[in-house]
């Protein structure tokens, strides 16, 4: 999509989110639902949940866990969206320059595809997980690798990514452009060159820009906000801000909410990227339950995504910072989740008072023909 205008252009798309809406329904008829008594749409999983209120619920998978039976049985049974932990990174995609590997993040679409699942992309650009290769490079060289290498992976996937992290984490605490060899060697224009990059390789993808410690209004929130003010103030094509949201039970999120919706009131998508909350027990479960009442409250919030769904397969390896436990039984933070989810206000009801709907929502939104703000 070509940006010929100055003021943020709705873009992005919503194709797969009308199966996933077909996958929830079957889902709500196939296990008979119903598990709370009074609210007649109270749905059983957490992606038929989520939907309800045409959201997704998704969770970071290692393809090559999917032949592991309760894995791939949970995971199916659960979610409708996912994303690689892994898989579709710089190191994974490109080990060596120019030759791309997609072994991994073919395998993650295709299960994704049979299930109806919608997928994220993660992460096109970022310091960490680089090959070697790149960090070598200086200059005009590691430029043209960033834009061949968003060109290559966007470009094979174009079409199947839902929503693309373009850039990952390139702010510090204190709001300021982090000092990574990008930064250094590229200058201030790298972020918005991957955005323009990635949106020339798959015009159709909501881009995103996705970071760290900014669950709350925050020096790094601030920086990052500025900076999406000016990309939509300058028709650069930036759809959506990621908040990845590792947390532990005792994290302050006083301003959690408000800090998305001052995002979505922008303009842009909020996506909740990589939860997870170390602990255990009812401290663990209100922090979870903080959280998505606060997504499922801002009307821009599409969805949320755990960063792995079992504690046998967390990369918090010293901690329990997820919904089902090692042995694949749901723990007390999957039931606050569910109820945050099922006390959602339904889609459909996502107009504005002025009876205009959002005016950044893509016009399958709008219209109807995407589960989001289906009507
Ligand atoms: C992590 C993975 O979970 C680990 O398996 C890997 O060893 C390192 O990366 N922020 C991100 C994710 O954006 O890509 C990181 O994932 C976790 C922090």
């Amino acid at each position: 999509m070509s940006l010929t205008s100055s003021s943020p252009t709705p873009r992005g798309r919503r194709r797969v989110r009308a199966s996933v809406a077909a996958v929830a329904t079957v889902g709500l008829a196939a296990t008979g639902v119903i598990a709370f008594s009074g609210t007649a749409r109270a749905a059983d999983t957490l992606g038929a949940a989520a939907a309800e209120s045409g959201r997704y619920f998704g969770t970071a998978i290692g393809p090559h866990l999917l032949g592991e039976a309760d894995y791939a049985a949970t995971l199916n049974q659960e979610f409708n969206s996912v994303v690689a932990e892994n898989d579709m990174k710089w190191d994974a995609t490109e080990p060596s320059q120019g030759q791309f590997n997609f072994s991994g993040g073919d395998r993650l679409v295709e299960h994704a595809q049979s299930q109806g699942m919608e997928v994220r992309g993660h992460t096109l650009v970022w310091h960490a997980q680089q090959p070697g290769w790149v960090q070598g490079l200086t200059g005009d060289s590691l430029r043209q690798a960033m834009l061949d290498h968003i060109d290559g992976v966007a470009g094979h996937f174009a079409g199947q990514i839902d929503s693309w992290d373009v850039v990952n984490e390139a702010f510090e605490w204190d709001g300021s452009r982090r000092q990574s060899n990008l930064q250094q060697q590229l200058g201030d224009g790298w972020i918005e060159e991957a955005f323009r990059a990635a949106d020339a390789a798959d015009p159709d993808a909501t881009l995103c820009y996705n970071d760290y410690g900014t669950d709350g209004i925050n020096a790094k929130s601030d920086g990052i906000y500025r900076m999406v003010e000016d990309f939509l103030a300058r028709g650069v094509p930036i759809d959506c801000v990621g908040f990845q949201s590792h947390l532990d039970s005792n994290s302050d999120l006083s301003s959690y909410q408000q800090n998305l919706q001052r995002f979505a009131d922008l303009g842009v998508e909020v996506q909740i990227t990589e939860l997870d909350i170390g602990g255990s027990g009812s401290a663990q479960a209100n922090a979870y339950r903080t959280v998505t009442e606060a997504c499922v409250a801002v009307q821009g919030c599409a969805g949320i995504t755990i960063w792995g769904f079992t504690d046998k397969y967390s990369w918090r390896a010293d901690d329990t910072p997820l919904l089902f436990d090692t042995n694949y039984q749901k723990k007390e933070a999957y039931g606050a989740v569910l109820d945050a989810l099922n006390a959602a206000a339904p889609a459909g009801d996502g107009d504005q008072e002025d009876g205009t709907a959002s005016s950044y929502l893509p016009a399958a939104w709008r219209e109807g023909t995407s589960t989001h703000r289906a009507t």
